[in-house]
């Protein structure tokens, strides 16, 4: 019904990685990034529209939203009621099932499911790339999670004005040849981050000295991405995921006080992972801002990367999730 609408998506992980704004109202990355969306661990939201005075109601997993999280989602349904010209105060629910902080991206699937029930609440009529741009202004990762399969995230242009580059930062799918890959996710450690993202991102482009030289380094990656998935050369894309992950840890790392996210389990996966392509098989690990390590490999081998996965980090918790599908309403 009108005024009320509920909607899934899922999370996404880079291949190149989105590390750093140039503009942190808008959210307007410093570079473009290019991700796989996954078929594991939906986000469900509802939104419904209330009469009456007062403050959002959210709930997050069956509790009331606290703190950064309560605000965030104000903040962005404050923006969704501007572009309509609504004034109603929402109740959200959200059932999330990614594990919360722990570097798996729950704010990618959070705000692209966000985006789109709220759009539809309030009765705005978006195109995928209007909520893409419109997640985006909740967590710059969520852009991408409009899309299934593999989606890109343009920066958007340099200069000209504020509208110009809002207008010009969305994500939009990328033609693949036939790949079929999969993404051997291990969790080593599901507690929270020492540093959050948006925190450890800032801290990056104001203080490492190796910033400047990643950014410039990702755009090459990114041509040679394309290029690879166009071609279907799932070796190629691995090999550029990876160093491009490294690249953005090497950052942090130089960051002033530094910020490192990578634990003793996971550099002993990374061996491992070395380990199966020095046996033949096309294994490239990524690690995003938290602990935990996602291969990329044939989903023929997935079984195998899983096994040794879950045999040299025994504490783990090790999963295999493949491309999933874009944000979309759900009857539900
Ligand atoms: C390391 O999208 O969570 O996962 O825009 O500040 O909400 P905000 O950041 P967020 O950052 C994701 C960073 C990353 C890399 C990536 O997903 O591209």
């Amino acid at each position: 019904s009108p005024g009320s609408a509920t909607a899934v998506a899922h999370p996404n992980i880079a291949l190149i990685k989105y590390w750093g704004k140039r503009d942190e109202r808008l959210i307007l990355p410093v570079t473009d990034s290019l991700s796989m969306t996954l078929d594991v661990f939906p986000t469900t939201t509802s939104v419904r529209l209330a009469a009456g005075a007062g403050p959002d109601e959210v709930t997050l997993n069956g509790r009331p939203a606290e703190g950064e999280a309560g605000r965030r989602i104000t903040a962005f349904l404050d923006l969704v009621r501007q572009s309509a010209g609504r004034t109603e105060r929402a109740v959200v629910d959200t059932r999330n099932t990614v594990p919360t902080g722990a570097g798996l991206a729950s704010s990618a699937s959070g705000f692209a499911a966000l985006a789109v029930a709220a759009a539809a609440a309030y009765g705005l009529d978006l195109d995928a790339t209007a909520l893409s741009r419109l997640a985006r202004r909740g967590s710059g990762s969520a852009s991408r999670s409009l899309f299934g399969g593999f989606a890109v995230w343009h920066a958007g242009p340099e200069h000209g004005t504020d509208a110009d580059a809002d207008a010009g930062s969305y994500a939009e799918p990328v033609p693949t040849a036939a790949l079929d890959p999969a993404l051997v996710i291990a969790v080593v450690n599901a507690g929270p981050k020492p540093v959050s993202s948006r925190e450890a991102m800032r801290r990056t482009v104001d203080t490492s000295p190796l910033y400047r030289p990643w950014a410039a380094s990702s755009k090459d990656d990114l041509v040679e991405m394309r290029a690879a998935l166009g071609r279907g050369d799932l070796t190629a894309v691995g090999e550029i995921a990876e160093r491009n992950a490294l690249g953005m840890h090497a950052t942090m790392l130089a960051a002033r006080p530094a910020v490192r996210y990578l634990s003793p389990a996971t550099v002993t996966v990374l061996d491992r992972v070395l380990q199966l392509r020095q046996a033949g098989i096309a294994a490239y690990a990524t690690m995003d801002a938290g602990p935990n390590v996602k291969v990329l490999c044939p989903r023929a081998d997935a079984q195998r990367v899983a096994d040794a996965v879950r045999d040299a980090a025994p504490d783990s918790t090790v999963l295999v999730a493949g491309p999933g599908p874009g944000a979309r309403l759900s009857d539900e």
